[in-house]
């Protein structure tokens, strides 16, 4: 190699070190928003550690189901929910009950409650949901 040849091997070598060093650092900046998103979601956490009542009353449930979820001219009471309901069940209930209609409670609900429709809550946090399912399973 001429000494010419050597110093374009060098250049040549140089620009590759620093195009990777700038793709490597280019997907670290990539992966900054996902970290921020986390750090984001931590107020989130702390109201999803709010207790199941709390959220209830948060959300308003209790407009329908009542103050004390003893039921109201627009909802059912929600007592002794756990001989109906596994935990799991509950919160795909919460988040569509549009899908449930399989015994004949909902048939009475149905006809009692005519014009009211329980919402769905697929938009709230599964966490939350969990909180909320445990609460009106152990209530
Ligand atoms: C707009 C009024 C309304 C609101 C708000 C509401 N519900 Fe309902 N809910 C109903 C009605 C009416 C039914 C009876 C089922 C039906 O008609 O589909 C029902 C049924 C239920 C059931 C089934 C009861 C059973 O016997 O298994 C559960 C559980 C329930 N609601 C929980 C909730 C929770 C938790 C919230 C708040 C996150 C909520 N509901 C908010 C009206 C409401």
């Amino acid at each position: 190699m001429t000494n010419a040849q050597k110093w374009v091997a060098l250049f040549l070598g140089l620009f590759l070190v620093l195009f990777l060093l700038g793709r490597l650092t280019r997907e670290k900046e990539d992966q900054m928003p996902h970290v921020m998103g986390l750090m984001g979601e931590q107020p989130d956490q702390k109201s999803a550690d709010a207790d199941g009542l709390t959220l209830i009353k948060q959300i308003g449930c209790v407009s329908c189901h009542g103050d004390n979820l003893g039921g109201s001219k627009l909802g059912p009471a929600l007592a002794d929910l756990k001989q109906f309901w596994s935990r799991d069940a509950l919160i795909n209930y919460l988040r569509n009950p549009q899908s449930y209609s399989r015994d004949e409670r909902f048939d009475r609900y149905r006809a009692k409650y005519r014009n009211v429709i329980m919402p769905s809550y697929g938009n709230i946090d599964v966490k939350e949901l969990g909180k909320i399912a445990e609460y009106l399973l152990t209530r």
